[in-house]
């Protein structure tokens, strides 16, 4: 408790609220964002500012530091040098867990399920990251959490009907197939109800129909929950089709950056590309 009585979860909660509805300015931007591993400069003063509503790409081939900007943007990592703002405000240097509060939640490369739990437990865990509820008062079913617990479980069954796994809700989530283990990862993750979300290569291992499906899913993420949302991705025609503005990283630098058209036809893009190929 802090000296006015607010708990530190009430005072997180407000911090939340005045960041998100300050209106104008970029939902995020990396300002010469910088990290070095020793001799290896993994991302190089890379700048990019998001918009409220933009479906942000991030791309580039192997070992280009795609993960490791988000890695940086989520806190894992503090910057060298350079700067990280969210809603203007500076979350280089914090904590994973405090920056998921103010509002940022990732998906990752390698899928992080709870494998033996339901689809629909899987998302409601998710959920208990932003409520006001103790997971364990509600593991408890304490009296005030029934209701809470209640209210998570509902909103966690109409994200599996946005992600269309309705069907899947009481499925072990490790006998899913590996398409819909890639919506339920994003379920989760918007169960926090972030304002931006972070998707570490979505489409990866997936076949051309599973990937249709993602493409209208993370529309759908953004249209209809007003999210932000950057994604990396490997496959350049998944990203050309779905992201309106893109970033190109090679060997921790800033390639290109513009819309799908300009990106594309960049020569520094092809030869990036090509030069993997090889
Ligand atoms: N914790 C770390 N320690 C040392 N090197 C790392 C670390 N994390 C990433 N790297 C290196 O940084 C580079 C970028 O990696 P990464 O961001 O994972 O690339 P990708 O664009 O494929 O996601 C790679 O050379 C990788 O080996
Ligand atoms: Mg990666």
């Amino acid at each position: 408790m802090s000296e006015d009585g607010m708990t530190d979860l009430q005072e997180e909660e407000l911090d939340r609220a005045d960041l998100i509805h300050s209106e104008g300015g970029h939902v995020l931007s990396l300002m010469d964002a910088t990290i070095k591993f020793g001799g290896l400069t993994a991302v190089n003063k890379v700048s990019f500012d998001l918009s409220r509503g933009d479906l942000f790409g991030l791309i580039g081939p192997n070992g280009a530091g795609k993960t490791t900007c988000f890695n940086l943007i989520t806190g894992v990592y503090k910057p060298t040098s350079g700067e990280i703002l969210f809603h203007g405000k500076s979350v280089a240097g914090m904590k994973p867990n405090q920056i998921a509060h103010l509002g940022i939640c990732r998906t990752f490369q390698n899928i992080r399920l709870f494998g033996a739990l339901s689809s629909l437990e899987n998302v409601v865990v998710g959920g208990f990251l932003r409520h006001k509820t103790p997971l364990l008062s509600s593991l408890l079913l304490m009296p005030s959490a029934v209701t809470e617990t209640a209210e998570l479980r509902e909103k966690a069954m109409h994200l599996l009907e946005v992600m269309n796994l309705a069907d899947d809700a009481h499925t072990r989530s490790r006998d899913l197939p590996y398409g819909k283990q890639r919506r339920l990862e994003i379920a989760r993750a918007m169960a926090t109800d972030p304002s931006l979300i972070l998707l570490d290569e979505p489409a990866a291992g997936m076949n051309p129909q599973e990937k249709e499906e993602l493409s209208t899913t993370v529309r759908r993420i953004r249209d209809e929950f007003n999210k932000t949302v950057l994604l990396i991705e490997h496959d350049m025609r998944f990203v050309m089709g779905l992201c309106e503005k893109i970033v190109v990283l090679d060997h921790g630098e800033e390639i290109a950056a513009g819309g799908p058209d300009e990106v594309r036809n960049d020569p520094k893009v092809i030869e990036a590309y090509l030069g993997e190929a090889v």
